[in-house]
């Protein structure tokens, strides 16, 4: 992409992480670290507790027990959201729908006076270019498809020029092209820029083929962490299954009924 911004990376540290809603224990002992300017991709089972951890990183969920640092700073310290520039890609976009795609994409650069409306426009378009989304512009995110509001939401944390970058399920309701598409436009990001990425996801060949290191969270802890290598080579029934389901047609929970109609 054209006029890359390099960034200062930041690490990111959760140490020990337990997170409950009333009853129900969420996290239950959570620690990894992700080196400046690595991708990390943290998977895990729907309901494990992705969407609560990366929360924790924007401030928007306190730790019951436990740290979570970014650059060696409390996350939920306001002096810490105010150093260090983190953007998040929200798993539903979190887009405002009052205003245009264009607009939405140019908000952060403008509040912040960070360029002219010359270079903001030429920063959005290439970004557009990029995720296939040059035509929707003076649409509005309400009139686009989930695919299509799903690249938005990643334009919009690329185009702040972050350090730090949480995308919380990229590549889901993408068809498969694009989702490959995302994931290349995801590892080059990091490259050029240098910013750290973590990456919850689902999809596997974005975890495999571009993370530094991955974990999976299962029942409110890790119970694998290493490189895309060391997981392929995992022989733990429990990661083998969530990797590779087998999905078995004559499993009776599969077969229709002799009654069904
Ligand atoms: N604010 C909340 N209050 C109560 N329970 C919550 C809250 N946020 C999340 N939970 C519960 O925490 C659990 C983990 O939710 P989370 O959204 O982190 O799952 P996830 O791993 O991101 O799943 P998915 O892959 O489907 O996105 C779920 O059981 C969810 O209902
Ligand atoms: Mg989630």
């Amino acid at each position: 992409m054209e006029s890359t911004v390099t960034v200062e990376p930041v690490s990111v540290s959760i140490e020990n992480l337990y997170k409950s809603f009333g009853e129900q224990k969420v996290l239950r002992g959570v620690s990894f670290d992700v080196k400046p300017g690595e991708i990390f991709a943290l998977m895990g089972p729907s309901g494990s507790g992705k969407s609560v951890l990366m929360r924790h990183l924007v401030a928007l969920e306190q730790a019951d027990e436990g740290e979570v640092l970014i650059g060696g700073e409390p996350a939920d310290d306001p002096g810490t959201q105010g150093n260090i520039r983190t953007a998040m890609v929200f798993q539903a976009g979190a887009l405002f729908n009052s205003m245009t795609v264009y607009d939405n994409l140019a908000l952060y650069p403008r509040e912040h006076r960070l360029y002219s409306e010359t270079v903001i426009w030429e920063k959005v378009t290439s970004v557009m270019r990029a995720l296939s989304i040059e035509g929707a512009g003076r649409k509005i995110p309400a009139e686009l498809s989930g695919g299509m509001k799903k690249r938005v939401s990643v334009a919009r944390a690329i185009i702040m020029e972050p350090q730090l970058i949480l995308y919380d399920e990229p590549t889901s309701e993408l068809d498969p092209i694009l989702a490959a598409t995302t994931t290349e436009l995801i590892a080059t990001i990091a490259r050029e820029t240098g910013a750290t990425s973590l990456v919850v996801t689902h999809d596997r060949n974005l975890a495999l083929s571009i993370a530094d290191r991955m974990a999976l969270l299962m029942d409110g802890k890790l119970v694998f962490r290493g490189t895309p290598d060391d997981l392929r080579n995992n022989n733990d029934p429990q990661v083998l299954e969530f990797m590779n389901p087998t999905i078995d047609p004559l499993n009776p929970r599969f077969r229709k009924q002799e009654n069904d109609v």
